[in-house]
């Protein structure tokens, strides 16, 4: 089997070479062939991946190319982990919210309106290529923002394109751990879009287990969305919010502590990034533990305004050794490689799961995977309240699909406007200037 990694000289990529070096499985991955549009970071990463084979028999072979169509030549699956316009762009993303105000993160608000005005191109470009070079392959897509990219993508590649995040995934597992049940037999109603979904109930040997969660506020205090919304609101809410709910229900708090942030998280990530990839031009440094030493302070500093901001502290040892991300990749692509049938929070087509959008829209919820791909299970409808803002989100993304489609300024203004977190249609149309003028990458938005 043969994995193509679009964005191969990311820095996240170590865990998913990591995950697969552990798979000795048979049908398991084989050949691993890295594509990047820079060679630099594509020998960097080549780097920290011949460190971690070091010593693993059948490790899969990795290869490196910077001409896309070599890479998806041939591939069984391809992920997509790209990054449009950088950490630079990211960074940039969120100072000029910011500056008008309002909140500025990579999939949140208008940050995220501005990274999936910007990725939006790429990824269709890149989603035809795949239909035309690779037309069998399985695209597994972690491209942030994760659910409108996944969107935009199968409109070329239909159901061959999954979007997956770990946050769903790590939220059962602290809930499941919490109520002190096995977070791999639980069953988890979660639903929503990617970074916007509520898990409304845990079902443990057909119990249903939240209600009890949800009674104790000491169990609530002991886990990172507890923590983080309280245990009153998450009582009143009768669900558990996916972690990056905190930017809407807090959201004066949390632009608060980004503004004041000495770095953003863009920034801080930039210069850390950096610092890692000049160090691996340097020929002796030791490359899997610069990276390892790079991942771990990445981890402890997740979220870490959002977590001042509401005085939930550190994070819990559990949550800083990742496993997350790389585990639902190799979960899902061993489910389709091998018929397996497995459970797993994705985005995908919502087809008729969540009555308030049509069957186009892309979801996140509880999928069973098999050889035919993943297909949603039904699960709770959406409260109204989870309605409302999956809708309204919903109708932001369609706004920056036809904007990559147009081209037009006026659905650019109507994406900003239209965010529930954008408190101005004045904010939306300044926000468009100012990021057209910032980013190359936007000159499209010229009618
Ligand atoms: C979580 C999110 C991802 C995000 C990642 C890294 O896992 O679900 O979408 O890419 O964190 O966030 P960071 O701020 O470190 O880039
Ligand atoms: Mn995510």
């Amino acid at each position: 089997m043969r994995l193509t990694v679009l964005g191969g000289g990311g820095f996240r990529l170590p865990l998913v070479y990591g995950a697969l070096l552990g798979d000795h499985a048979e049908g398991r991955i084989t050949r691993v062939v890295l594509y990047d549009t820079d060679a630099g970071r594509l020998a960097a990463i080549a780097r920290v991946l011949a460190d971690q084979a070091a010593g693993v028999p059948d490790a899969p072979e990795v290869t490196a190319t910077t001409d896309l169509d070599e890479a998806l030549r041939g591939a069984d699956f391809v992920f997509s982990a790209i990054r449009v316009g950088g950490l630079a762009g990211r960074a940039a993303d969120e100072r000029i919210a910011l500056a008008e105000g309002v909140l500025g993160q990579e999939t949140v608000g208008a940050g995220g309106v501005a990274y999936g005005l910007r990725t939006v191109p790429v990824a269709e470009e890149i989603a035809r290529r795949v239909a035309r070079v690779a037309p069998g392959a399985w695209v597994i897509n972690f491209t942030n923002p994760a659910g409108l990219v996944t969107e935009a993508m199968a409109r070329h590649l239909g159901g061959r394109v999954i979007g997956i995040c770990d946050s769903p995934v790590g939220l059962g597992r602290r809930v499941a751990r919490a109520l002190g049940a096995d977070p791999d037999t639980a069953f988890y109603d979660y639903a929503g879009l990617n970074h916007l979904g509520w898990l409304r109930g845990v079902r443990v040997a057909g119990r249903d287990e939240l209600p009890r969660l949800l009674a104790d506020p000491g169990l609530l205090g002991s886990f990172e969305e507890g923590r983080l919304f309280g245990a009153d609101w998450l009582r009143a809410l009768g669900a558990i919010p996916n972690e990056y709910l905190h930017y809407y229900y807090f959201n004066r708090e949390t632009v608060r502590a980004y503004r004041e942030a000495e770095r953003t998280r863009g920034a801080f990530l930039r210069e850390q990034q950096d610092r890692f990839y000049a160090e691996m031009e340097r020929p002796g440094t030791p490359a899997l533990a610069a990276w390892d030493r790079t991942r771990a302070e990445r981890e402890a500093t997740y979220m870490a305004h959002n977590r001042e901001a509401a005085g939930a502290g550190e994070r819990e040892a559990a949550d800083l050794e990742s496993g997350g991300y790389e585990q639902v990749a190799l979960a899902l692509m061993r489910a389709i490689a091998h018929d397996r049938r497995t459970t797993l929070v994705l985005n995908v087509r919502n087809g008729g799961t969540l009555s308030v959008l049509d069957a186009d829209a892309v979801v996140e919820v509880p999928c069973l995977v098999d050889a035919n791909g993943a297909h949603p299970v039904s699960v709770s409808p959406l409260a109204d309240h989870a309605a409302g803002l999956v809708c309204a989100v919903k109708a932001v993304e369609r706004e920056v699909l036809a904007a990559a489609e147009s081209g037009s300024r006026d659905r650019a203004v109507a994406a900003f406007a239209l965010h529930p977190l954008v408190d101005s249609v004045t904010v939306a149309r300044r926000l468009v200037e100012a990021y057209t003028a910032a980013h190359p990458g936007l000159a499209y938005l010229r009618r």
